[in-house]
């Protein structure tokens, strides 16, 4: 008896373009992205990204803020440092919401180091060291959704 094979629906999609699907991220402009006047550009690039901004505000985090920000990197050298730079100054956070967003938002913030930055992207165009590399943003869909709660509730997100 011959096999019938069902043809699963989308069958004709590639893997990438089967996994996409819509995502949150959080976004931070750091206080060396605000201070220097790169609020503008840097929402500049999200929008042409179209990339949906479902919450933005701007804020100052206390030193304990952002330990707590950064609570997975505490064993790092780099802890107090960074934690004393997030606290520097106020900073914009937000939450972005498009399809592959989490990839796509850090393809376009580059290497956290921006000297392996590919070029064009906002790290290589602006960072000044690996501490301030004037952007962050989550690195998968369960730092995104804690991230996105630490900063936000959910009346402050608009759909
Ligand atoms: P971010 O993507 O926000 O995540 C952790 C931050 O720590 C990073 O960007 C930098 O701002 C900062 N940092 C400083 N030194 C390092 C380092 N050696 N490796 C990774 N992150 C660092």
């Amino acid at each position: 008896m011959a096999e019938t094979m069902i043809k699963p629906e989308n069958s004709d999609l590639t893997t990438k373009e089967r996994i996409r699907s819509v995502e949150k991220t959080l976004s931070i402009i750091k206080p060396d992205g605000v201070s220097r006047g790169l609020v503008g550009e840097v929402i500049k690039q999200l929008e042409a990204a179209k990339f949906q901004i479902a919450a933005m505000k701007l804020i100052h985090m206390t030193k304990a803020q952002a330990e707590g920000f950064y609570a997975v990197h505490k064993e790092r050298p780099f802890f107090d440092s960074v934690t004393t730079f997030m606290s520097s100054g106020p900073a914009v956070v937000m939450v972005l919401k498009g399809e592959n967003v989490i990839a796509e938002y850090r393809e376009i913030m580059g290497a956290t180091d921006h000297k392996k930055a590919a070029e064009g992207t906002i790290r290589k165009n602006y960072a000044t060291d690996i501490e301030k590399n004037v952007v962050h943003g989550s690195d998968s869909p369960e730092t995104a959704a804690l991230e996105i709660s630490y900063f936000f509730n959910r009346f402050e997100l608009v759909d």
